[in-house]
């Protein structure tokens, strides 16, 4: 399904008329990347809520998307520690303690300091809140850091059918080959299964291997750096997010109730996902990235005038 832009207050278009844009069916995945009250004026937004309006607002947000999501919906709150203790407690209230399931830990870029004392250290992380109440995660998995290295061929044990000649050697006393014969006659082919240059003797290449991420991902920053959008996330880290969800699930939903410079719908655009974005304002980033066309209030129709504008995307690329 085509992307779907909406311009409006999702305080007010979060509830189930916004189902309208999937189909009528509830969305599978929501990322919320709102505000943070940190208290800054951003060249887009001000986010100058006092904490306790903050809370309250945001508490009201967690009760709307309730409404539009399923039993296995994959609900990520991104936000940073000035808040995310009490998002957790809210979405804890509103989604089910039993439906929480980790709290992810991003890398943000460090900005450095010449001041010898503080009031608070500088934050170098974001927290991401990982709700579902049934079905499993994807575990995400990354190539080993550790460069590629030769190793010997040979292993300890007898295994007769593992002891040919190979390179004009046989295995050393109470060693096997690692491999049979046919996968190293095809190892060496590819280039993985050689003669040690000093010894003559079998080595294969070790390739680094995958590893679970868990939940600390400091491979990646999780920002984007964008100087037109300050708070602009990083694609390749909203869709390793959304990656969270099950992927033999075809049809995807994704909605994104704070929509910023549009990288949930640029991932979105990568994965496949169907998507629904919202804002207040609608970035001029946003416009220039996809092909945007925007259905005014005379030519849309009275829910679409309740919604605010809807704009709706085809991507450039
Ligand atoms: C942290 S930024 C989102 C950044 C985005 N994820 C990205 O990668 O570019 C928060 C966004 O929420 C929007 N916003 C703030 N209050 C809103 C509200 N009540 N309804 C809809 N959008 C709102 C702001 O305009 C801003 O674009």
């Amino acid at each position: 399904m085509e992307p779907i832009i909406i311009q409006g207050d999702s305080s007010i278009v979060l509830n189930r008329e916004i189902l309208r844009y999937n189909n009528f069916k509830p969305f599978d995945i929501v990322y919320l990347d709102p505000p943070y009250s940190t208290g800054y004026a951003f060249s887009h937004y001000d986010d100058d809520m006092s904490n306790k309006q903050w809370r309250v607002w945001f508490r009201g947000i967690l009760q709307k998307v309730k409404d539009i999501i399923h039993d296995e919906s994959l609900i990520i709150i991104h936000l940073d520690d000035n808040q995310s203790h009490y998002a957790k407690v809210f979405a804890d209230e509103i989604f089910g303690e039993q439906s929480f399931r980790n709290e992810i830990v991003l890398k943000r870029t460090q900005k450095n300091t010449n001041e010898s004392q503080v009031n608070v250290l500088k934050r170098s992380h974001d927290i991401c809140l990982i709700y579902k109440s049934k079905g499993k995660l994807n575990n995400i998995t990354i190539l080993n850091k550790r460069k590629p290295y030769w190793h010997s061929f040979g292993a300890p044990g007898i295994r007769q059918t593992l002891e040919y000649e190979l390179f004009g050697y046989r295995p050393k006393k109470g060693n096997h080959w690692r491999w049979s014969e046919i996968r190293a006659k095809e190892s060496i082919k590819r280039g993985i299964l050689r003669p040690n240059p000093k010894t003559g003797r079998p080595e294969y290449l070790v390739s680094p291997g995958k590893q679970s991420l868990g939940t600390l991902w400091t491979d990646k920053i999780s920002y984007n750096n964008q100087k037109s959008f300050q708070t602009a996330k990083s694609t390749a880290i909203i869709k390793r997010l959304l990656s969270l969800y099950p992927a033999n699930k075809k049809d995807v939903a994704v909605i994104d109730p704070f929509l910023g410079s549009g990288t949930t719908l640029e991932a979105c655009i990568e994965l496949g996902f169907s998507f629904v974005g919202i804002d207040l304002n609608i970035a001029e980033s946003i416009k220039k990235r996809f092909d945007v066309k925007i259905i005014t209030d005379k030519e849309s129709n009275k829910a679409c005038t309740d919604f605010g504008h809807v704009i709706r995307t085809a991507a450039k690329w």
